[in-house]
């Protein structure tokens, strides 16, 4: 069971299950567990136990696969291919109350190098909203089995463009100073606090572009597939990969664009 479309069928159960699990502890109430790199950045115990829930779920279905978790880390597998989870996306929405948070889970195949690796197939599921993006490697991508496509036109108005910041309040000043290099090719900026789902929302088409520097591999893992296959450009600056330095999403051209306005 290695194909991509087989690959995706596992992500899209096992998301779902996580889904559900992380939409019923939210209604129960949330406690924070714990900050991480800075008192923004938090964990609730529901991060915990849904990553759990995955991982467990991996270990029985896929044991030789390798794991990338954001909350448990990582493991070397003995196959070829790497499952890379956020349990959940939007943390901050979660622990506030608000619906845009969703799990992630991709598969990727290669070294566990997120530079490197190739991604197979990706579900993103927000399950507060009941939106399921799926993207199999050379199949597509799809939300509720409609498939998506990344905006190639944009109109005199500008792009209507999503950015995120990273919680370490030392990078702010010149996340803020790309933003405003990129406010002339915007019609509007959307701030919806889960980078999966500014990716998920580039590939659908409500979003023109997304940029934001910070990224961790579990955050594009499975929605940069689904913004490749819906067409889009994924990557960072001068043909890097997606990842800590940069990550844009858009159309090709759009793509180009933003990278001249934020580059420098
Ligand atoms: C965060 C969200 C947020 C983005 C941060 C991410 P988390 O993930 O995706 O939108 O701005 O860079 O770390 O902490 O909620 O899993
Ligand atoms: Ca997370």
């Amino acid at each position: 069971m290695t194909s991509s479309p087989d690959l995706l069928a596992l992500a899209v159960d096992i998301a779902c299950e996580a889904g559900e699990l992380a939409h019923r502890r939210r209604s129960e109430g949330v406690a924070i567990a714990a900050t991480k790199s800075a008192l923004a950045d938090i964990v609730t115990e529901a991060d915990r136990e849904v990553e759990n829930l995955i991982r467990e779920r991996l270990r029985a279905e896929r044991p030789d696969d390798g794991f990338l978790g954001e909350e448990s880390g990582p493991e070397r597998g003995s196959s070829e291919f790497t499952w890379v989870v956020d349990p959940i996306d939007g943390t901050v929405n979660y622990a506030y109350g608000i619906p845009a948070y969703a799990v992630s889970v991709a598969v990727v195949a290669g070294e566990p190098d997120p530079r490197t690796w190739e991604a197979r197939a990706g579900a993103v599921y927000a399950p507060a909203i009941g939106e399921l993006f799926t993207a199999a490697r050379g199949h597509g991508a799809h939300l509720a089995g409609v498939p998506l496509h990344v905006n190639d036109e944009i109109g005199p108005a500008g792009a209507l463009m999503a950015t995120g910041f990273g919680y370490d309040p030392d990078t702010h000043a010149q996340d803020l100073a790309r933003l405003g290099r990129a406010m002339p090719l915007a019609r509007d900026i959307r701030r919806i606090g889960a980078a999966s789902l500014d990716l998920a929302y580039v590939a659908a088409g409500r979003l023109d572009a997304y940029f934001e520097r910070g990224l961790q591999p579990w955050d594009h893992a499975a929605a940069g597939l689904v913004v490749a296959e819906a067409g889009g450009r994924i990557g960072g600056f001068a043909g890097a990969p997606a990842g800590r330095t940069m990550t844009i999403a858009a159309s090709s051209e759009l793509f180009d664009r933003i990278e001249r306005a934020i580059e420098h």
